[in-house]
């Protein structure tokens, strides 16, 4: 692997000498991953964030100037107890409008953070959230219309965890000595080192890709687990991206929980594919001892561009975004389509170092997990979503496709102050998600988790895929579902696709719960 990615590097070199610079820090080992901190959202605890800029030195003498919540890039890791009422409080010291979004939350529209929950520089929004959830792992980020994909990548995101009080985790749940967050994102960074957000073309269609993965803030870093038993929330918060997780010795491991809360069993795998915002908690066993690596096959994102297929080992992606660094997507579009599909390089996410065994935690998985699966009984009503890379609405200064037009879903790009949908609370709904173009995109629901049913045309095991709020959209894709929590005109909840550029070009809609 080491001489696949020197060959790869330099063919990227050769292409653009300028790289030569950038890839000399890239190559330097991970530093130690960052465990963020932890914001027990209690009465009486810490409870207030604040949306700040900060600098990050990501390359290691190259300031990044970055947004966080209450830290110089991402936010503190949110704890909320199930059954109790937490008081948050956001406040806005950047100088133009955001929001909180608790993704995944079953929350009313009023608390959720959608894009009418907006608020300005100076201002501070309070919301008391009845937690209402099983135990997950969940995903918070700004959702500004038109700015998702920016703040997000600023900063402006970080994870949730929701604890159960009502049952017994079986798992290893020791933070940060057996159980560790896993937020990954993909960056792009410039000749000096800084990091970079600039749309070309390619990234307008296909969302926004860097070529340096960073978890938790930190380049490919390094973390040193104990021998035994680990659990991994591993939350996918790239704007576009798409991984296809695996260990470097083909090591099996187990996915314990999916978007909304843990699997009825452990599910033996040797790779996990997640989608932008998606989620999984996975266990790994390092009573081996050997240091292992995480790494991701580089997915293509379909569409006619690309040849159609999606989902091959090609690496066509990772030349195009290599060649794309610093130079705003004139080389990335040549790299795409001229060199499809024969890198296949995986990109390193992570490395593992094996210590001493905890003293404490389990040391073997348990066959069934306490798993919330209230039934949903057969649909009422059926509802068709087609996500559209076009749509007749216009985009103020856009350059979409180069003629300007927006995304969209059933034909129509977003717009604040028109509800698409208008659905009745406790009934559940069978929602039938396509896209056009052969294109590849997700579709995430707020208010609610749903059962993944059909995809492609085949019945498919919702039980082994969990309770979702986001789900991968490459053909006719069955999701069922059902609203518990209300949602006003002036609140609306929304569903879009997760790749964040396309939502920022109208690809989302919204809807009432009454
Ligand atoms: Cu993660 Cu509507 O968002
Ligand atoms: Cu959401
Ligand atoms: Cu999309």
């Amino acid at each position: 692997m080491r001489r696949r990615e020197f060959l790869s590097l330099a063919a990227a070199s050769l292409a653009t000498p300028a790289l030569n610079i950038s890839r000399a820090w890239a190559a330097e080992p991970g530093a130690p991953l960052l465990i963020p901190e932890v914001m027990d959202i209690a009465p009486g605890a810490g409870n207030a964030l604040d949306a700040r800029r900060g600098t990050r030195d990501f390359i290691a003498g190259a300031a990044s100037e970055t947004w966080g919540y209450s830290q110089e890039y991402l936010g503190p890791l949110l704890r909320f107890r199930r059954g109790r009422i937490a008081n948050i409080s956001v406040t806005n010291r950047l100088d133009e409008p955001i929001t909180a979004h608790w993704h995944g939350m079953h929350v009313p529209g009023y608390l959720d953070g959608g894009p009418q929950l907006a608020f300005g520089p100076g201002e501070t929004w309070a919301p008391e959230l009845p937690i209402d959830h099983p135990a997950a792992t969940l995903f918070y980020h700004s959702h500004i219309h038109g700015r998702t994909g920016p703040q997000v990548y600023r900063g402006l995101a970080g994870m949730i965890i929701i604890d159960d009080p009502g049952i017994k985790d079986p798992l290893p749940h020791d933070y940060g000595v057996n159980d560790f967050p896993l937020i990954v994102q993909d960056r792009r960074f410039d000749r000096s080192g800084r990091m970079i957000y600039g749309l070309g073309m390619m990234d307008r269609m296909h969302g926004f890709r860097g070529d340096q993965i960073l978890v938790n803030g930190v380049v490919r870093p390094k973390l040193t687990v104990p021998a035994g038993l680990v659990r991994l929330r591993i939350l996918n918060a790239s704007n576009a991206r798409v991984y296809d997780f695996r260990f470097t010795d083909g090591r099996q491991f187990h996915q314990v929980a999916s978007d909304g809360g843990l699997l009825d069993r452990p599910l033996a795998m040797a790779s996990l594919q997640l989608d932008g915002a998606e989620r999984a908690e996975i266990v790994v066993d390092f009573s081996d001892r050997s240091p292992v690596s995480l790494v991701s096959r580089d997915i293509r994102m379909g569409g006619m561009m690309n040849g159609g297929m999606m989902g091959d080992w090609g690496g066509s992606m990772m030349m195009g975004d290599r060649g794309m660094m610093g130079d705003r997507g004139r080389m990335g579009d040549r790299g795409m389509m001229g060199m499809g599909g024969n890198s296949g390089t995986p990109l390193e996410i992570m490395s593992f170092d094996v210590g001493e065994a905890a003293p404490a935690g389990p040391t073997r998985l348990p066959t069934s997990l306490p798993s919330d699966a209230p039934a949903l009984g057969d649909p009422v009503r059926r509802r068709d979503f087609t996500l559209n890379m076009h749509t007749r609405g216009m985009m103020r200064g856009g350059m979409m496709g180069g003629d300007g037009q927006m995304m969209g879903i059933n034909g129509e790009p977003y717009v604040m102050d028109r509800i698409d949908e208008t659905i009745r609370a406790g009934e559940t709904e069978l929602w039938r998600i396509n896209t056009d173009m052969m294109m590849r995109h997700t579709f995430h629901v707020h208010g609610t988790s749903f059962r993944v049913v059909r995809q492609n045309g085949r019945p498919v095991d919702s039980a082994r895929i969990g309770w979702k709020d986001v789900v991968r959209v490459q053909g006719p894709t069955e999701i069922l579902l059902r609203f518990d929590k209300l949602a006003s005109e002036e609140t609306p909840f929304m569903y879009h696709c997760h790749i964040l550029e396309h939502e920022d070009v109208g690809m989302m809609g919204q809807f009432t719960v009454t």
